[in-house]
Formats: C-alpha cells, structure tokens, sequence
C-alpha cells in the first residue's frame, strides 16, 4: 500500500547550495527559500550551522535563519555538527535542527572531522539541549547503501546508527546515499534491517542520483511503507564530502511522480518550478529537473 500523502523535505538551499562553487548571495538564497515555501513545501532545510572553514558556501546561516525565524507555514530545520552549531541556530531563531552522522567511518572522519561513536556522544548532547527548548532533531545516517572511501556499507551498521539516534531522541531518522550508488536491489534490503529496528513513520529517505536511480529507490521506499523523501529544487546538490557525488533527486521529478500515483503532497508543481528557474537563472545553469526541462518545453 502507498501512503496517501508524502511529507516532501526540501534540503536544496542547504544540500544544494552547500556545493556551489560560487557563493550565492545571501539575498538570493532568502528569495529562493521564500518561493519554495510559497510552492507548498511543508519543510525547506535552510542553512547548516557549520564550521565556514569546512563549508564556507553557507557561512551566512545567521543572516538566512533570522530572514525566517517569523515565518509561518513550513518548518525550516537546519543542520547543526554540535553544540555550538546548536546554540548559534537557536540564537538565531530555529525552531528545528538537524544532525549527521554516518554509517561509514571513514566518511564520518572526512565529513565531520570524529569517529561515529564521537558523533553520536556530540550528538546526544544536542538532543539533550534541545530537549529543554522542546526541539525536534531530524537525524541524519550518511554512506547508507555506500561509501566513497569504503565502498560497500553492510546494511547492519545503517540499523545500529540509526537506532542510536532514534534512541538518543530523534523525531525522524533520514537515510541518505550520500554518494548515490544505490539500487533497489540494495535500498530494500538496507530498509528491512533499519526498520527491524526504528518505526517506519519516522523513517525519511535521501537520495542523491548519481546513477539516476533515485526514483525507482523512492518508488520502493514508498512501498515498505516510508512516507518522508528528501530532495532538492532543480536537482541542485552534492556533498563537499563526497567527491563525484551529484545532487540530490530533483523536487520538481518527485512531485511529478508522486502526483502520478496519486500521492498528495500539497506543493503546486508550476509554482514549484518558478521556484526552480528562478535559482537555476541565477547559477546560469540548466536544471537538473527532467520534468521542469519537459513542462517548460511545452
Ligand atoms: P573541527 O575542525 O574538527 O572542529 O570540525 P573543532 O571543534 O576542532 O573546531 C575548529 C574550528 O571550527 C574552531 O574555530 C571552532 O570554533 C569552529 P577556530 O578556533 O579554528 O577559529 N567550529 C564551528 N564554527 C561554526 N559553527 C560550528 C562550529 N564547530 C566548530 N558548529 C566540524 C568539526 C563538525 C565543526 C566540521 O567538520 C564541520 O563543520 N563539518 C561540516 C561538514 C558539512 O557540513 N558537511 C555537509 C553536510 S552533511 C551531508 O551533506 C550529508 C547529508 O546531506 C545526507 C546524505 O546525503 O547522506 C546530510
Ligand atoms: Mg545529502
């Protein structure tokens, strides 16, 4: 059975412009983020409060969380690698985080500089301290079907990191294929053995489509029951991270998929699409939506 309604969790200012090589101007992500909102997107991931030295595209997360600290209609998590990430977003007006570990440890040390069991010690502070604000944390498993270093992440070590997280108190656990190697074939598998272990309401996934295996991967998802996807305006993403990884599934191919099945998701496509021309316009590039490509040509 699919879900009748699909929660679409929009990470392109974050994911997306995370992996820009030029900055994008701070006024031009607010704007971008302000028509996502107004497409019907009920979450738009916003910014990472992250070390500038390790991801400088998104040095100005002050700057475009308080544009949004007021706004009401969507949720806009943004991503915080420890306590002092978490405390400069919470200063700043968010109302929600999110945090990331990995499956793969070697990925773990690339990413975020720690071991995955001294993420999760970081981790666990956060969600104490955000439990006192009354937060939800998003929880984030990277390198959950590969690993650009590792290669092959055994679907075990995937279910014990998620866990850990849905343990420590996180409200939803997203699995990422950071690098986009997936394939039905080895997405289902890893989905059985996290959901041997977390409940599938709290379950979100993550691609990015490397191999433009994205939507068959969420096709399946959505048959094992999972009803939270994750993708970028445009296609627009990466991970500074993960060499060669391209960006995450086009918003606009989801929604067109998910409409075709007759999934609501409450995002108006054509607006949705304004919103995907306007960024690409802006980077001077074509999108990386097949749908925004087809329904503009016609
Ligand atoms: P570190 O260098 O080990 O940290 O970095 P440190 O604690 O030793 O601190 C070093 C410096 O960073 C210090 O400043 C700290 O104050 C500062 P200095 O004294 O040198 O001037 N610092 C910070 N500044 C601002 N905000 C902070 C912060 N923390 C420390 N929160 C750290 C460790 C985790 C900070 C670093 O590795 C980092 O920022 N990593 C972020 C990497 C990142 O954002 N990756 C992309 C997101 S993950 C992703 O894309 C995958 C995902 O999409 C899912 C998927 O696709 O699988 C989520
Ligand atoms: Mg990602």
């Amino acid at each position: 059975d699919l879900p009748s309604f699909v929660n679409v969790v929009e990470v392109g200012p974050r994911d997306g412009l995370q992996n820009e090589k030029n900055i994008v101007p701070t006024p031009v992500k607010i704007e971008l983020i302000r028509r996502l909102v107004s497409s019907g997107l009920p979450v738009v991931e916003a910014t990472s409060f992250v070390s500038p030295k390790w991801v400088p595209q998104l040095a100005d997360a002050k700057d475009v969380m308080e544009a949004f600290r007021n706004l009401e209609g969507a949720r806009f998590p943004v991503l915080t690698p420890n306590l002092k990430g978490f405390e400069a977003a919470v200063a700043a007006g968010a109302k929600e985080v999110a945090v990331f570990a990995s499956a793969s440890e070697s990925f773990s040390k690339s990413n975020i500089n720690c071991s995955i069991k001294d993420s999760l010690a970081r981790y666990r502070d956060v969600t104490v301290a955000a439990k006192g604000f009354a937060m939800p944390v998003r929880g984030y498993v990277s390198c959950v079907v590969g690993c650009p270093i590792e290669g092959e992440v055994p679907p075990s070590k995937v279910a014990y990191v998620s866990k850990q997280l849905y343990d420590m108190g996180c409200s939803e656990i997203s699995l990422g294929d950071t690098i986009g190697v997936g394939t039905p074939g080895t997405v289902l598998p890893m989905l059985e053995a996290v959901m041997s272990v977390v409940p599938v309401q709290k379950l979100a996934v993550h691609f990015h489509d490397t191999y433009g295996q994205s939507l068959p991967n969420i096709l399946v998802s959505l048959q094992m029951g999972i009803s939270i996807v994750d993708s970028s305006i445009a296609g627009l993403g990466g991970c500074p991270y993960a060499k060669g990884a391209s960006g995450n599934v086009a918003t606009e191919d989801v929604v067109y998929m998910l409409h075709g099945l007759g999934i609501e998701t409450n995002v108006d496509l054509g607006k949705l699409m304004a919103a995907g021309d306007f960024i690409c316009k802006h980077l001077q590039r074509q999108s990386g939506s097949k749908t925004a490509i087809a329904l503009t040509r016609i």
